[in-house]
């Protein structure tokens, strides 16, 4: 089964805990684009973006309480960025329920760019 996306160091934040919070966050959003390969129904694909939102939002937060803890400048902006992709998530889920939203792997592919590039173009500049 190929992956949407793959960790590799070269997504490392030089922290072991937010490094496996990021391969959770990856693998459960390779498993809303394998249920959206697949043909899952409504109620699977559901489930699968409501497991992706919690667990966005808790890394989300884990990662912020970090950034805090070392005194990271621009946090502000930081948390901006993880408000907004959140705000996309749950606009998908909902345009999705009331059925305005095929799903695709067009928002998988949208998904993954933007995790993607926050990791390296933002979460690896507080990594040491
Ligand atoms: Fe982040
Ligand atoms: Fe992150």
């Amino acid at each position: 089964m190929t992956m949407i996306i793959e960790w590799t160091p070269e997504l490392s934040v030089g922290n072991d805990q937010l490094d496996k919070q990021h391969q959770q966050w990856i693998k459960l959003l390779d498993d809303f684009y394998e249920g959206i390969k697949q043909g899952k129904s409504k109620e699977v694909l559901e489930e699968l973006i409501i497991g992706m939102l919690d667990y966005t939002r808790y890394h989300f937060n884990e990662e912020e309480q970090h950034m805090q803890r070392i005194g990271f400048p621009n946090l502000e902006k930081h948390k901006a960025l993880h408000a907004e992709y959140i705000k996309k998530i749950e606009e998908y889920h909902e345009r999705m329920m009331s059925g305005r939203l095929i799903l695709s792997l067009e928002v998988t592919g949208y998904l993954k760019t933007w995790l993607v590039n926050h990791i390296k173009g933002e979460d690896q500049r507080y990594a040491e």
